[in-house]
Order: C-alpha cells, then structure tokens, then sequence
C-alpha cells in the first residue's frame, strides 16, 4: 500500500506527476538534444506556464539549475561584489549567509530566534549593500515572512537588489515579481516533483550586475553565470545539457495548477493550515511553534511535542503516513508537516484523525 507524505521535501508527488512522466518517456524525452526545435519548444512551454502561475513579468527570465543550493552560490557570485545583507532564522537562510562567508563576502546577517519572525523596525540595512537576502518560508522552523514585509523592505531600498528564497512556498507565495530582483525555488516541494531541478527566476538589473562584475575582473563563476544563461536563454535554450525530463514535467504541473486556477490552490493551502493549526492549539501533546499567527508558515507547519517525535513518526508509519521530525536540534521535540497542494483536506483530515489518536492515547 502507497504511503502519504507530508514530509518537508522530498513530499507527496503531484497527483499527475505519473501520467506526465509516462508521456515524457512515451516521448522519448530521455534523448531528445537540448539544442533541438523539441527541447526549446519544451523550455518555452514550461516557461509560459511559470509566468502564467506566478505572475512573472517579462523583464525576468526563468533559468534551470540542479537546486536551490546551487542557486544560491550562483546569485551571491553574480549579484554580489562585495557586501550582502541575510535575514536568517533558521537552518537553510543560515545556509545562505554560510555560502557568502565561503564566497569572502563581506556578509552580514541580522538573526533572530528559531520560531520568531522578523520585526523590520528592528532591522538597518547598511547603504552599502548591493543583495538583501530574504528566505520567505524557513523550512526548518516554520517562520514565514508576510507578502506586504517583503514588499516593505523593497519600498524602503529601492536601490538595492532583493533576493527572496521561495523554496518551500511557491507558488503559494504572492510576492509581487515586479519588486523582486531575483527568486528561485526548488521543484521537490510544492511543485510534487523528485528532487533534481532548481528554477531561478532574475530580473534585467541582475544580468547588468553580473556583466559589471565580469567586466570589472570579479570572479562571477565558470559556469551558469547570468551572461550564459540570458544569452541561452533568449534562445529557448541552456548552458549545458540540463534535466530535460524534469522541465518537461514542470511545465505540465505548472499547466495543470493554471488549470485548477492558483487562487483555488492557495485557498486549499490555507483551509489545511488551519486545520493543522487549529488541531495543535487544542491539543495536550502539541503546541505550534511559532507564536505569532502572521509568521505562522501556511506550507510547513513545524509542532512542538511533548511526545518524542520519533515514537509519532514511528506509529504514523504504521499507518502509511509520512511527517518530518524537527530540523537540527529540534529534531527530537519537533514534527514538521508540509502542506502541499499534493495532498487534499482529506489526506491532511486523515493525518490530524491519527495524530489525535496520538494525543489522546
Ligand atoms: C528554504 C530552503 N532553501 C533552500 C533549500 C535547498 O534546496 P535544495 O536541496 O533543492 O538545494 C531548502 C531545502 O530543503 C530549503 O528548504
């Protein structure tokens, strides 16, 4: 019997991913040469139903990396010469702030708390900074940032490039394109994908960054710079030979959440979070971590228990279900539940059924 899960990334597979995969192999997609009429014809599909879902404007374009991780070393090396500004609250945006201390950034990051958000009165931007780094959905404690914050910060820097990771968010996030110089998120979370594929999506003014560093002597990388990308881009084409299989697919879910219409998916997105969120507010075993309901994350809901959470996880498995344990220290006393549009109200009304059971017990 299949198993559910609700597992932070890799998680549930989109309900259509199989068929799309089916057809790509029907295709013979495997094969076909990413300088052909097929594969640019694959590139433009994906890329237009990307625009059509995020509302991406047409002074961005949309690269393919293998991941998140990659993206971020690409984005500090091409956007950054010298000093990048990070809002780190938990384990991958410290990760970020970690690749430009390796990169000899001169980085600085303004850190809060695991589970607290960010109160942007609190925060001074040096005027120097040429990157703001911002992670919308902390992955590893559930903090989200609001929409209007991001917005706020750009409003109040418009000088200075905005980067926002949307790893774990898109495309439930609604950050306007228009006010975001770069973003990038990774297939195996809301997008039901295996892992493997990173899409970076970058505005004009990074291109012009890259190309000012480049032509100043900077380091910009030796492969996948901004440069090789546009100028492939502007083609329907790639560096290198790229998952050709993957963005195939992606294009084929990102087609079929336009179909759904992504305000229904959002919608869907936010009735399951509160039903995870209410289930943890009447429990007596769990409690939500985060305090603040406006920093709450609508798609990963990180738990406080009091039961072990290995002993929790253990029993849904039993069951066919699949949740996170916390991220790094809060490995032991911590559940994190993605909520997908992969899984419907039914599957999340199935996992709370059995997670009460737990509390009760
Ligand atoms: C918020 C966030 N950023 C970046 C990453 C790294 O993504 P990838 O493993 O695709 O490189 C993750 C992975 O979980 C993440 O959750």
């Amino acid at each position: 019997m299949h198993s559910t899960y609700f597992t932070a990334g890799p998680s549930q597979l989109y309900p259509s991913y199989q068929k799309h995969l089916v057809d790509a192999m029907d295709k013979q997609l495997g094969s076909v040469n990413h300088r052909s009429e097929t594969f640019r014809a694959i590139y433009r599909h994906t890329d237009e139903q990307l625009r059509i879902l995020l509302d991406i404007p047409s002074t961005h374009g949309i690269f393919f990396a293998a991941s998140a991780t990659e993206i971020w070393e690409r984005i500090l090396l091409n956007c950054v010469a010298e000093h990048s500004f990070h809002l780190t609250n938990g384990a991958f945006s410290k990760k970020f702030y970690d690749i430009a201390l390796a990169l000899n950034k001169n980085a600085i990051d303004f850190q809060v708390e695991d589970g607290k958000g960010f109160d942007l009165q609190q925060i001074h931007i040096p005027k120097e900074t040429e990157l703001i780094c911002t992670t919308q959905n902390e992955t590893s404690t559930g903090v989200m940032i609001p929409d209007q914050d991001l917005k706020l910060i750009k409003k109040t820097h418009p000088n200075t490039m905005l980067c926002c990771d949307l790893v774990s968010i898109a495309p439930y996030s609604k950050i306007d394109y228009t006010l975001m110089d770069s973003s990038f998120f990774s297939v195996q979370k809301a997008f039901g994908m295996p892992p493997g594929l990173g899409v970076w999506i970058a505005n004009e003014q990074c291109l012009n960054k890259a190309l000012q560093l480049q032509a100043s002597g900077k380091n910009i990388g030796g492969h996948h710079t901004l440069a090789s990308y546009w100028t492939n881009y502007r083609k329907f084409e790639t560096p290198c030979t790229p998952n050709v299989m993957a963005i195939y697919i992606l294009g084929k879910i990102a087609e079929d959440m336009n179909h759904l219409g992504v305000d229904t998916i959002r919608a869907e997105i936010d009735a399951k979070a509160s039903m995870i969120y209410h289930f943890a507010e009447q429990a007596k075993n769990f409690t939500p971590f985060v305090q603040l309901p406006e920093h709450r994350s609508q798609t990963v809901a990180v738990l406080q228990t009091k039961i072990p959470s290995a002993d929790i996880i253990n029993t849904l498995k039993t069951k066919q279900v699949c949740v996170s344990s916390g991220y790094g220290i809060h490995k032991a006393n911590q559940i994190r539940i993605a909520n997908f549009p992969a899984t419907n109200l039914s599957d999340m009304g199935h996992l709370l059924e059995i997670l009460t059971d737990i509390d009760h017990a």
